[in-house]
């Protein structure tokens, strides 16, 4: 019986945990540090059972005792953007909130694959990473899915298409200086720059790139999080029920790409035991140099992490 547990049941881990639900792939546990409001949301979810075919359990707690046995933790917990704010603006709080999530998920969750999904993604990934311990196959950070979805989401709307039929490669740290590749996106299995001019793929690539700040200028409160949520729980899919699927996701690189002692978002296949393998694929220079930029963005971050360690 496939458990995932998700830490923060806050817009996206309780949008994550209605997606899983929805999936009846695993019973379902959501954790927060607020009292009540995660059993709150997990009986609200139980009392639309019928209505919304739920036919796993969903639990509610402030006990990390109940994540125990969980093949997948998804880690949500953290504050998220406000206008005018970047990723990394939210270093400081959301690093000491996951290191004591880590900690718990070690003991806890001791073999689990961990999902990081809180920001900035791949320097938060770093501290689950060496928090818990657990090997790199283990700790993979959401990021990839989301911006490939959302360049597949903008590729489609522009062509009056269907999202889905889209196929999205969008590499890098997860931050303005991602790498959109058009050479590796396609629709309908034509290759992007068959299909379109360049002007408007730069346009909708950088579009991309700033997908996540156009949701936090509308919601001025808060960010995006149906499209992460439901990124989030396409990975947890994946592993839960050992699809394989190709997308891309944060790992620790360890000479891929050329990078090491990193986290960075790169084509993966996801298996059951987490990241099977990482996909390299050739790129042109430019690309290389822009995901060099992306690196240093994501590095920078991992020193202002390691001087508050
Ligand atoms: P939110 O504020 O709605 O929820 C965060 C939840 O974390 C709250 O319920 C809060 O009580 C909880 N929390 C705080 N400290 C905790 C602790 N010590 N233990 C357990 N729970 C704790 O925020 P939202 O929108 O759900 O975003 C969560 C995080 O995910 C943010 O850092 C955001 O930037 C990030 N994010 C990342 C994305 C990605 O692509 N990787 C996409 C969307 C959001
Ligand atoms: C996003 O891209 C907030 O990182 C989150 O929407």
């Amino acid at each position: 019986m496939a458990k995932v547990s998700i830490i923060g049941a806050g817009n996206v881990g309780a949008t994550t945990a209605y997606f899983i639900a929805k999936q009846n792939i695993a019973d379902v546990v959501v954790l927060d540090v607020v009292e009540g409001m995660p059993q709150g949301k997990a009986a609200d979810f139980l009392h639309g059972s019928a209505s919304a075919g739920f036919s796993r359990s969903t639990h509610g707690t402030n006990d990390y005792a109940d994540i125990a046995g969980s093949d997948v933790v998804v880690h949500t917990a953290g504050i998220p953007r406000k206008p005018g704010m970047d990723r990394m603006d939210l270093l400081k709080t959301n690093v000491n909130i996951a290191k004591n999530a880590a900690l718990n998920i070690r003991k806890y969750a001791p073999n689990a694959v961990v999902i990081g999904v809180a920001n900035p993604l791949d320097v938060i990934c770093m501290v689950l990473y060496r928090e818990t311990g657990f090997p790199v196959e283990r700790v993979i950070g959401m990021a990839g899915v989301l911006d490939s979805t959302r360049f597949q989401y903008f590729i489609a709307e522009k062509m009056d298409a269907w999202p889905g039929d889209a196929k999205a490669m969008v590499l890098g740290g997860h931050g303005d200086s991602m790498v959109p590749v058009p050479d590796y996106t396609s629709l309908g299995g034509f290759a992007l720059p068959e299909i379109m001019d360049d002007t408007t793929i730069d346009a909708l690539a950088n579009r991309t790139k700033t997908g996540g700040g156009e949701i936090v200028k509308y919601l001025k409160t808060g960010s995006a999080y149906y499209a992460p949520a439901a990124s989030a729980a396409k990975m947890v899919d994946a592993i839960i029920t050992g699809k394989r699927r190709v997308c891309a996701a944060s790992a620790y690189l360890q000479g891929e790409y050329g990078y090491r002692d990193i986290f960075l978002g790169v084509p993966v296949i996801l298996g059951t035991s987490g990241l099977d393998r990482v996909i390299e694929l050739p790129l042109t220079d430019d690309q290389k140099d822009a995901l060099d930029q992306s690196a240093a963005a994501v590095r920078e971050g991992v020193e202002t992490l390691n001087s508050i360690s």
